[in-house]
């Protein structure tokens, strides 16, 4: 990989994302490995929506789990076909609605969307009724179950505590499963969707929420919200993504993807009621996060004590309290993980300088003092213009990018399994 950030820096102005393909294949076969067919695996293309990316999962027979129009047309650019997208996402509205009945009606639709409270399920429904034409494939809809547990992760994504604002509660699944079969003509309930939140660490947690999906799916088929002929077809739980990626090496992927498989297999095995069929996953960040880094070049280097302490110290993974300043050309706008969840993403010398290392504080080019890297050790001759990566720049980077401060968008690239390099985006490009 420092080879070819070398070689692709001779030519592409930094910063830039460098993604390998074999590392994305390597983190794909974990997961296949761990669910393997008839498991439906969907990318969350919320991680990172670029087309190219998205079609190297095309490629191996993943789907494309989407939030907006805009990643359902990045989906559709990858050459995923409707019957391989999933919906889902709490803010959908009626651009969303309409490309989902737009499929239905034309006899391709979508896999599933996941509808997340009563009020998007009524809209939903009062979208298909005021379609000219009746669909000529129904509408396949999960409702998205709030598992209410503990999801042991940063607050920031845990998305299945009770308090936060994804999914419904028991009552509220119930509650739109009636209205969708009094007033949802043209829409099929097939089952439930879960993301219990993102870096999941309990697997115990997980494994309650998926107890509880299943509990919730048996309940509406017990009462006939799920027929008993589209349960015996279509029947369906998506267990979310989630699995977590530890940027310092310390996970063993493979492992990990076993042990959420085993942790869904101990739900199925003591649902006391009817089980869904259909079974999927759409992990985002596991599949990404670590094939992809973010190349920049040093700015401006200084003697100059940031020890601070008290109110005034920047937080966990932003602070530095070191005595030499290393200015980067990337930062926040290239990867706001650091300010938005505490994310500490270690810094490589690329530039080879031998010899001694010194802790020192990294920081961006914009101006915010949140945009920081943290203390990182850097060889003690760097200098002006040298190379450095970023690891763990392919989940929730590129896809969360800003201009703040009128800063182009960085270019892609990507170095393929035989070694040859690639530009998927030039820069500027959004
Ligand atoms: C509903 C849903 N599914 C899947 C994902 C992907 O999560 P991760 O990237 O942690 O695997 C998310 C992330 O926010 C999500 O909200």
């Amino acid at each position: 990989m420092a080879a070819a950030a070398e070689q692709a820096a001779r030519t592409t102005p930094t910063p830039f994302y460098l993604t390998s393909e074999a590392e994305i294949a390597a983190a794909a076969a974990h997961l296949e490995a761990a669910f393997p067919d008839p498991w439906v695996r969907s990318y969350s293309l919320k991680a990172d929506p670029l087309p190219a990316i998205v079609s190297l999962f095309n490629d191996r027979g993943w789907g494309a789990n989407c939030v907006s129009l805009g990643e359902i047309n990045a989906a559709r650019h990858a050459g995923m076909p409707n019957a391989w997208i999933t919906l889902e996402g709490i803010g959908k509205g009626p651009e969303e609605f309409d490309a989902a009945i737009a499929a239905a009606s034309t006899g391709a639709p979508f896999r599933w969307v996941a509808i997340e409270s009563l009020d998007e399920a009524r809209a939903l429904a009062a979208a298909v009724q005021k379609y000219l034409t009746p669909l000529s494939t129904p509408l396949r809809v999960l409702l998205r179950l709030n598992p209410s547990i503990e999801p042991g992760t940063h607050a920031g994504l845990a998305v299945g505590r009770g308090s936060s604002k994804f999914g419904s509660d028991l009552a509220e699944i119930t509650a739109a499963a009636r209205l969708i079969a009094a007033d949802g003509a043209g829409i099929e309930l097939i089952g439930i969707h879960l993301h219990a939140g993102s870096q999941l660490r309990d697997l115990k947690e997980w494994e309650t929420a998926v107890e509880r999906s299943l509990a919730a799916y048996a309940g509406l088929v017990s009462e006939g919200l799920i027929t008993e002929a589209t349960h015996q077809k279509h029947g369906t739980l998506c267990v979310g993504g989630g699995e977590p990626v530890a940027l310092d090496g310390s996970d063993d992927p493979a492992a990990q993807a076993r042990a959420f498989r085993a942790a869904a297999d101990a739900a199925w095995s003591g649902a006391a009621g009817p089980v869904p069929l259909v079974r999927a996953i759409e992990p985002g960040r596991a599949l990404v996060a670590t094939g992809t880094y973010l190349i920049a070049r040093v700015l401006h280097i200084r003697e100059r004590a940031e020890v601070v302490s008290g109110p005034l110290a920047l937080p966990g993974a932003l602070a530095s309290n070191c005595e030499r300043q290393v200015i980067l050309d990337a930062g926040m706008g290239e990867l706001i993980r650091p300010v938005l969840y505490g994310a500490r993403h270690p810094v490589l010398p690329i530039s080879s300088r031998d010899g001694s290392t010194r802790l020192s504080a990294v920081h961006g080019p914009i101006c915010e003092s949140t945009d920081a890297l943290g203390a990182h050790q850097l060889p003690e001759g760097i200098a002006r213009g040298d190379l450095l990566a970023i690891t763990g720049a392919g989940a929730y980077a590129d896809a969360m990018w800003s201009p703040y401060n009128g800063r182009p968008r960085p270019a892609r690239l990507l170095l393929g399994v035989s070694g040859e390099l690639s530009e998927l985006r030039v820069r500027g490009l959004i």
